[in-house]
């Protein structure tokens, strides 16, 4: 892969969803942001979960500073707001963020209360603001398909999901492109979804082989050659406020960095 930056005018703007909780998500939200950084990639991750497990992966206390509830906030009542105010910077990645808190989840009802409220994320992301500085926008979801979700749906160019190599975890997958489709009013799935990502896939069982098989199986080339193993070390990186991709002997941390070459590969040669 080139160390050359993305020079398409528009930051990239890829959503990490999937209604199912605990399937990586937040963990995939790290590490492909930190390795897209490592690659020379101007990142910001956008916490737009109101459990906030992206932040506290950044050690983040709240600073008095704006958070996502404050920017939805700000846009839904016409009140301008200085994007600069609002991005973290995290020396050890070498990524900013934005950080959300518990008040997010109090966000809905005022989305909701818009007169475009399918528009309200996209409103802000658009700003030349963003484009300007970053090369690529990641967005971390709750664990839903509600309105804020959806809002981020429709903001994103581009769309992974994570998916746990686990007992039917892909039962959510199919709702979960559908309801991307309805958003973009479009049918082609392949223009946005980067891929599937197999997450926590255990060698010491064959369970996890039999659903990267299946999913294969249905989705081709768009599951993600490369999967994510279940290792200990990523899921007490949390705790270190570390990605794995920092730790060069991480084998979690080299799969991501695969993956973030391979984002590189369908966003920037499209
Ligand atoms: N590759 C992995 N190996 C081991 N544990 C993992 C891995 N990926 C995520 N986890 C752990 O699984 C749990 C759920 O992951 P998380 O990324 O928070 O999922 P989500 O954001 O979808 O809820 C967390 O405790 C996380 O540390
Ligand atoms: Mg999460």
């Amino acid at each position: 892969m080139n160390e050359t930056k993305n020079t398409n005018k528009k930051a990239i703007k890829i959503a990490v969803t999937n209604q199912k909780g605990g399937v990586g998500k937040t963990t995939t939200v790290m590490n492909i942001g930190a390795a897209l950084a490592i690659n020379k990639r101007r990142v910001l991750l956008v916490d737009c979960d109101p459990q906030h497990h992206l932040s506290n992966w950044f050690g983040f206390e709240p600073d008095g500073k704006p958070t996502t509830s404050d920017i939805i906030f700000s846009v839904v009542t016409n009140q301008k707001i200085n994007y600069s105010n609002c991005i973290r910077h995290n020396e050890n990645e070498n990524i900013d963020y934005i950080p959300s808190i518990n008040v997010l989840a109090g966000m809905l009802g005022i989305i909701a209360a818009d007169n475009n409220s399918s528009n309200v994320i996209l409103r802000i992301f658009e700003d030349d603001y963003f484009n300007n500085n970053y090369d690529y926008i990641i967005f971390d979801c709750q664990t839903a398909l509600d309105l804020l979700v959806t809002n981020v749906l429709k903001a994103c160019d581009k769309l992974i999901i994570p998916v746990q190599a686990d007992l039917l975890s892909y039962d959510g997958v199919e709702q979960m492109t559908e309801t991307f489709m309805r958003v973009k009013n479009d049918t082609d799935i392949r223009k946005y979804l980067i891929g599937l990502l197999v997450t926590m896939y255990q060698t010491n069982t064959k369970h996890s082989a039999t659903i990267y098989n299946a999913l294969r199986e249905s989705y081709g080339d768009l599951v993600f050659n490369t999967y994510i193993s279940f290792r200990t070390e990523t899921k007490n990186a949390v705790g270190f406020h570390r990605s794995s991709v920092a730790d060069s002997k991480s084998v979690v941390g080299a799969q991501y960095i695969e993956v973030a070459h391979k984002i590189m590969e369908v966003c920037e040669n499209a």
